[in-house]
């Protein structure tokens, strides 16, 4: 018995809702191969991995899928035939496609004895192993689609939220790696509470402006107070990048997830290619190797 799945990659945080809030891109993702066999957890790489390990205790794969397995206390092997397309450290959620695809292959595999929603937990582990932090943001939308809200953590509650679907994402990717772990690391414990009313302002704006479709209110709600002024000097070139997607008509525009990746959102896909454009051209002037990827919301 086998299946073949594609989990997509992710943009986590989206503006101010770090650790929160998640949207899936179309088109960009890991696909699996997964056979079921007797037992233990065998991955085999067959494109993109380069310094990934295949040892299943170290690979996100492994130990999400081994999550599940405990739990559910049966003793099915499986083996992965992996093929990564979104590349590690690029805040594009590259362990949580892999994490999410492996325990989706494996529920089918096994009869669906999970929810999708269920799954969350398991590929959180992926994420565990992958970043030091079992945070769900981007595994949530890899799973579910669309955009989606991690409601809570403890008990875990994953929701989705309706879009407008002309709502369109632009990423650039510097190619610069920033690991998720030391992107964790600089941020400050603390926030005022002036700056938490600012903050949870903007989310609750947010998600307004998504379930009723109103863009402005979208573009208004993006600024994210608390995370990004801290990272975006990891990101080389990024306040001229968040400058050019604003003046190309970006609603918005913040880090994907740790970085370096930066996103904007746009109401349509035309405004979205301009920004792309733009970016090209900006990280090409800076002499940074660098890649666009523009999609719908799915
Ligand atoms: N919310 C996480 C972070 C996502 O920003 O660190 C990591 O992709």
């Amino acid at each position: 018995e086998k299946i073949k799945v594609f989990a997509p990659a992710t943009v986590a945080n989206v503006g101010p809702g770090f650790d929160v809030l998640g949207l899936a891109i179309d088109g960009i993702g890991d696909e699996l191969e997964v056979i079921k066999i007797d037992n233990g957890i065998k991955i085999n790489p067959i494109s993109g991995f380069e310094d990934l390990p295949v040892d299943p205790k170290k690979n996100v794969i492994g130990v999400a899928i081994q999550a599940l397995l405990d739990e559910t206390k049966l003793s099915n092997g499986f083996e992965i035939n992996v093929k990564k397309r979104v590349m590690p450290g690029s805040g594009l959620g590259s362990s949580a496609s892999s994490s999410a695809a492996a325990v989706f292959a494996v529920n089918e595999l096994l009869g669906q004895p999970y929810s999708r929603q269920e799954l969350v937990k398991f590929a959180m582990e992926g994420e565990r192993c992958a970043s030091g932090k079992a945070h769900a943001d981007n595994v949530t939308p890899a799973l579910l689609g669309g955009f989606t809200i991690v409601r809570s953590y403890t008990p875990l509650d994953v929701v989705n939220v309706p879009y407008p679907k002309d709502l369109h994402v632009v990423v650039v990717h510097p190619q610069i790696e920033v690991k998720t772990s030391d992107s964790k690391r600089i941020l400050k414990k603390d926030v005022s509470l002036e700056t938490a009313i600012s903050q949870w302002g903007n989310v609750a704006g947010l998600i307004a402006g998504l379930a009723t479709e109103n863009y402005e209110l979208i573009g208004r709600s993006l600024e994210d107070y608390i995370v990004e002024p801290i990272r975006s000097v990891l990101i080389p070139g990024y306040d001229g990048a968040k400058k050019l997607a604003m003046e190309n008509g970006a609603l918005g525009c913040s880090i994907s997830g740790s970085g370096p990746s930066i996103f904007a959102l746009t109401k349509g896909k035309a405004t979205a290619e301009k920004i792309g454009t733009a970016f090209t051209n900006y990280y090409s002037s800076l002499e940074i190797d660098h890649k666009v990827y523009l999609s719908a919301i799915n």
